[in-house]
C-alpha cells in the first residue's frame, strides 16, 4: 500500500481526502518540486529547497514549513521501502480550499501540502542513444520561472511531441529557443556551451545549474545566450537536462540533425562528470 504525505500526516493513498474547493483543483493555484534520491542521498536538496521557497514567495503562498521538505521526503522513502533504491519525491503546495474566487482568500486559508515518492527506473538506452526533439512555438504563459502546477501548455506540447515519436518538445519565442516541456536545453557550438539565460521564460532547472557549474569547472566556456532557430545548422551538439534524466543527448531538433546525429564528445564528457557526482550519492 502506497503511503503518501498530506497536510502533516502519512497515510495510505486511498485514504487521502482533498476538498473539491481546493484552489489547486479549481484554479491550478499551486506550485511543486521534484527531487531525486539516489539510494543514499538527494541530489542538490539545497537547490530544490531554495527554488521551493522562491516559488511559494512569487505566488504569495505562506507555507513556513518548507524547510521540512527533506524530512518529509526521507519519511516517505522509509515508509515506502525506497530507502535503498533510486526514487523521485514530488511535493506540491496549493493555496488551500476556499470558495472559488479570482482573489486570494482573505484571511488566508491553510495551504494543502501533498507529497509522494516513486521508484525511478531510468532508461539507459535514451541516455546513450539520445532523443529526437520536436520544435514548436512556446504557447505557455510568461512566468515559466515559477514551478507552477498549471502545466497544460507543457502537457499539450509534450503529448503532441510524444505521439509523433519525439522524446521532448523544445519551445521557441520569436525564434529564440527557451527550454523544453519538462527539461532545459543546451547547445554546443565551436566548443562553447550555450543555454537560454535565467529569465521569466524558463525554469531555473537544478540540473541546468549544476551542469553549468560542472562545465565551468572542467574548463568549458559557458554562455547563457539563447540560440535562434535559424542558427541550428551551426550547432555541433545538443542535450536536455532534468532531475529524472540528468543529461540526455539530443540527436535532432525539428528538421535539423544535430552534428552527425549521434551524441557528441562534450555531451558525453558532461554526462560522465555529472554521473561521477551522483555516484557518490548511491547506496
Ligand atoms: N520538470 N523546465 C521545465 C519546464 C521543467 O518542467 C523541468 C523539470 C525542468 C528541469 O528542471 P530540474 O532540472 O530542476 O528538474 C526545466 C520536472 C522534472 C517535472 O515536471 O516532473
Amino acid at each position: 500500500m502506497e503511503i503518501i504525505y498530506l497536510n502533516g500526516e502519512y497515510i495510505p493513498k486511498d485514504e487521502a481526502r482533498i476538498s473539491p474547493d481546493d484552489r489547486g483543483f479549481l484554479l491550478a493555484d499551486g506550485i511543486y518540486e521534484v527531487v531525486r534520491w539516489y539510494g543514499r542521498d538527494f541530489f542538490d536538496m539545497d537547490g530544490h529547497i531554495s527554488r521551493l521557497k522562491r516559488s511559494l514567495s512569487e505566488i504569495a503562498i505562506k507555507w513556513d514549513e518548507y524547510p521540512s521538505f527533506p524530512a518529509i521526503a526521507r519519511k516517505l522513502l522509509e515508509l515506502n521501502d525506497l530507502e535503498n533504491k533510486e526514487a523521485t519525491i514530488y511535493l506540491q503546495v496549493t493555496r488551500g480550499a476556499a470558495k472559488r474566487s479570482h482573489t486570494y482568500p482573505y484571511p488566508p486559508v491553510s495551504p494543502t501540502v501533498y507529497a509522494f515518492a516513486s521508484e525511478l527506473v531510468t532508461d539507459e538506452k535514451i541516455a546513450v542513444d539520445g532523443i529526437r526533439v520536436m520544435l514548436k512555438e512556446d504557447i505557455r504563459w510568461s512566468r515559466c520561472d515559477i514551478k507552477s502546477i498549471a502545466l497544460l501548455g507543457n502537457t499539450m506540447s509534450f503529448q503532441e511531441a510524444w505521439s509523433n515519436g519525439y522524446g521532448e518538445c523544445a519551445f521557441h519565442r520569436d525564434r529564440l529557443i527557451t527550454e523544453c516541456s519538462h527539461s532545459n536545453i543546451f547547445f554546443i557550438r565551436d566548443g562553447v556551451l550555450l543555454t537560454h539565460p535565467e529569465s521569466n521564460f524558463i525554469l531555473s532547472g537544478i540540473t541546468r545549474n549544476n551542469t553549468i557549474r560542472i562545465a565551468k569547472s572542467n574548463g568549458i566556456t559557458v554562455k547563457e545566450e539563447a540560440v535562434n532557430t535559424g542558427e541550428l545548422e551551426k550547432v555541433d551538439e545538443s542535450f536536455v537536462t532534468n532531475t529524472r534524466g540528468e543529461i540526455t543527448p539530443v540527436t535532432s531538433i525539428g528538421d535539423f540533425v544535430i552534428g552527425n546525429g549521434k551524441p557528441g564528445p562534450v555531451t558525453i564528457l558532461l554526462q560522465e562528470k555529472f554521473r561521477n557526482e551522483t555516484a557518490a550519492l548511491k547506496h
